[in-house]
């Protein structure tokens, strides 16, 4: 299966930015590897046009347990899939530390996302003072185990998990390859043991300070099978070099 290169805009980028990046990667992007893209709610529609020209899949950074309903300022995971959204980011750090979003609360999300047809990268990872006090693969684990629980076979094409040891992200602090590699080689043996007909099959991605000087590095470990990209994903240029393309 090809890499899989997702950009994950965060809250940045208006309109015009959305339409200019478009414009300069669509021109070059050759799907050596995949490419998928994140940005803020109010420009999907627009990215999934542009995005639809080279194949480009995008999705939300967020969605809601809930499909419809009394929830102001909600995301509707139905509604997603209806415009034309392939996926969603659950679980990403800066949601879980700012928004209290728990794996408990995570669990929920993840199960209504699949039903309602969109592919989830969930994402997990450790921060300082857990890595510090090498906590890192306890963490890890209960966020696999508590997220992902009751996910059944039918499923199993639409979970994506993503590793992204919180101390590396937006810091240009990266975990080593062979620190990687390491957490990513627990991840998948947990999934075996949680999902023995599908868990070696689940893409893991890597995120934190991924650039185009270290990917390759990055991508080249055996349980590696992507990136999750903040900064580096937000200029045309860098997010090619990152999907191969230079
Ligand atoms: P970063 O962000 O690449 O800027 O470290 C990664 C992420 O938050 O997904």
């Amino acid at each position: 299966m090809n890499k899989l290169l997702v950009a994950n805009w965060k809250m940045n980028k208006n309109t015009l930015e959305c339409i200019e990046f478009f414009n300069e990667f669509n021109s070059k992007y050759s799907a050596k590897r995949d490419a998928w893209v994140s940005p803020q709610a109010i420009h999907l529609s627009l990215a999934i046009h542009e995005g639809a020209k080279k194949n480009v899949k995008c999705g939300s950074q967020n969605a809601s347990d809930h499909t419809s309903g009394a929830y102001t300022g909600e995301l509707s995971p139905k509604n997603l899939k209806e415009l034309g959204a392939h996926f969603t980011l659950l679980g990403h750090s800066e949601r879980r530390q700012y928004f209290n979003e728990t794996s408990k609360l995570l669990n929920s999300k993840v199960k209504t996302a699949l039903q309602e047809g969109l592919k989830v990268i969930y994402c997990v990872g450790e921060t300082l003072p857990e890595r510090e006090s090498n906590q890192t693969l306890s963490i890890v684990g209960d966020q696999i185990h508590q997220g992902l629980n009751d996910i059944t076979d039918a499923h199993e094409d639409n979970l994506i998990v993503a590793y992204e040891p919180v101390w590396a992200i937006g810091t240009g602090k990266t975990a080593s390859p062979t620190q990687a590699q390491q957490v990513h080689a627990f991840i998948r043996a947990e999934l075996k043991k949680k999902f023995p007909s599908f868990g070696d099959k689940v893409r893991l991605l890597y995120g934190g300070s991924v650039k185009p000087d270290n990917v390759e590095e990055l991508l080249g470990q055996k349980d590696i099978d992507g990136g999750l990209v903040g900064g580096a994903s937000l200029k045309a240029k860098d997010f090619l070099a990152l999907c191969g393309d230079k």
